[in-house]
């Protein structure tokens, strides 16, 4: 039985579609989506999902009046879809994980967490502050979820040199590149049942002989 993964989203779902690529590729093995859900109905991501046949669902964050209505909303919507993984793709609001959902779930950072993380730092905002700060080095990093922004147990991290004539756009762009190989990655690690979290730090397990 493959993976059933949720991927939620919030914006163009670049990250989703490099997923959808994948798997149909053949590159990432054992998984399917079977749900995208999106914190804003207008997202392309949820455009995205209806192209390939895949169930998409919109939960309008602007419609709850705090983050618990919405995560009820959310969590409801979730059980209906039965992921064995959360997938989040740019998923720009709070996802409060209710225990099902502990080591089940993860997200992409644009950056070498524990820097350039937490609440309010997402997409371009990201690159602007690498700039702004004058790092030489970034990156992308691959982490388990937990209830707070970014700081959950670390799966994969990767560097991205800062060049001196980059702006936020060209950053970006080859962040971007590697948070393609990665984020796959991960994922197919995951699937593979080679994922342990020991306390904040993942174990990646040897392939069987
Ligand atoms: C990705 O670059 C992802 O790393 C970032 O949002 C982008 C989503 O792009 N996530 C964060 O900044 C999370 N803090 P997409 O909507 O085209 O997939």
């Amino acid at each position: 039985m493959p993976l059933r993964i949720a991927v939620l989203l919030s914006g163009s779902g670049t990250t989703l579609q490099n997923l959808i690529d994948r798997i149909e590729k053949g590159q990432l093995g054992g998984v399917e989506v079977t749900a995208v859900v999106s914190s804003k109905p207008s997202a392309f991501g949820l455009e995205r999902a209806r192209r390939h046949g895949i169930p998409g669902h919109a939960v309008d964050r602007r419609a709850y009046r705090d983050a618990h209505a919405f995560n009820n909303a959310l969590h409801r919507v979730l059980e209906g879809c039965n992921p064995d993984l959360l997938v989040l793709a740019g998923f720009l609001s709070m996802l409060e994980l209710r225990e099902r959902y502990v080591g089940r779930a993860m997200n992409i950072h644009p950056a070498l967490i524990p820097a350039f993380s937490g609440k309010g730092f997402y997409g371009e905002r990201v690159h602007k502050a690498v700039l702004d700060y004058g790092v030489r080095l970034t990156g992308v990093t691959v982490h388990f979820l937990d209830e707070e922004y970014d700081t959950g147990p670390i799966i994969l991290q990767e560097t991205v040199p800062v060049l001196d004539d980059d702006t936020p756009e060209t950053l970006a762009r080859r962040v971007q590149e590697k948070e393609r190989e990665l984020f796959p990655r991960a994922i197919q690690l995951f699937a593979d049942g080679r994922l342990r979290i020991e306390g904040r730090r993942v174990r990646i397990l040897p392939t069987e002989p």
